[in-house]
């Protein structure tokens, strides 16, 4: 069995992410942000070894972890407006299949570039190829009910670096086929055993099927806010940059 989601792709391709975050406000998403902290401590690592950083989103919408990445902009309506102060030594490619969330990314420079391809079904093309080159950091968040291993694949069958991953994909998410892959890909796969609220409930129904769906597959986590839909973090990388 599997969780019956609510749909919200219709705020996913707006000219502005005012729908997205007032509709997904109502329902306290990302509050408290499972991404900023562990998002921005990675940027400042690499940052700190290397003097800059390369992030690639995935699902990367209207550029709100760019946001994070690039301004210490936190998640919500703050990313409404464009950021005053100068940007971390961070560059942020997109990945989305909405064209109007990624322009909007583009323009308030919450990402630097962007990768308009659904590579669920397609491969890379080489001119986007290139924009993955010299990569410190693959994210995707929010992403896990939309994109496959397939996605992944797609990604590092062109990366010329060896990058980290962090993802979070909600806790009754089946991605076993991600996990292997991760475990091909990375001599660390690190599944932490926290569960992180990414927001309330939408309906009754979403609710039951995410509650049967957690207790059926999840025998991983231990504790569990029964009331929250949830997420866990997978981190994947070297043994000495975990
Ligand atoms: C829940 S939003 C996640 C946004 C953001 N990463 C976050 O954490 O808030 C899901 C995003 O996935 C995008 N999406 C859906 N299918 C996709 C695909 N095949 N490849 C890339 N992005 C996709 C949607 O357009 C939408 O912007």
């Amino acid at each position: 069995m599997s969780i019956i989601k609510e749909n919200f792709n219709e705020i996913y391709n707006k000219k502005t992410p005012l729908n997205y975050i007032i509709s997904l406000g109502n329902l306290s998403y990302r509050e408290p942000d499972f991404v900023y902290d562990v998002l921005l401590n990675k940027v400042d690592e690499v940052i700190k070894a290397k003097g800059k950083c390369k992030v690639i989103d995935i699902a990367c919408s209207y550029g709100f972890n760019g946001a994070i990445a690039k301004y210490k902009i936190p998640y919500g309506k703050e990313c409404l407006r464009k950021p005053r102060k100068k940007s971390l030594p961070c560059e942020v490619i997109g990945i989305d299949i909405s064209e109007n969330a990624l322009s909007y990314a583009n323009q308030m420079g919450f990402i630097d570039d962007c990768v308009h391809q659904n590579l669920e079904l397609e491969t890379v093309t080489t001119n986007n190829a290139d924009k993955f080159k010299g990569a410190d950091l693959i994210i995707a968040s929010g992403a896990f009910s939309y994109i496959s291993k397939k996605t992944l694949a797609n990604i590092y069958s062109v990366i010329d670096s060896e990058p980290s991953f962090i993802g979070w994909p909600i806790c009754t998410c089946d991605i076993s086929e991600i996990i292997s892959f991760l475990k091909e890909k990375h001599e660390i796969v690190d599944i932490c055993r926290n569960i992180y609220p990414m927001r309330i409930f939408s309906n009754e129904q979403e609710k039951q099927s995410y509650q049967q769906t957690s207790s059926e597959n999840n025998f991983h986590f231990e504790c569990g806010f029964h009331d929250k839909l949830c997420v866990y973090k997978i981190h994947a990388g070297r043994r000495d940059n975990l």
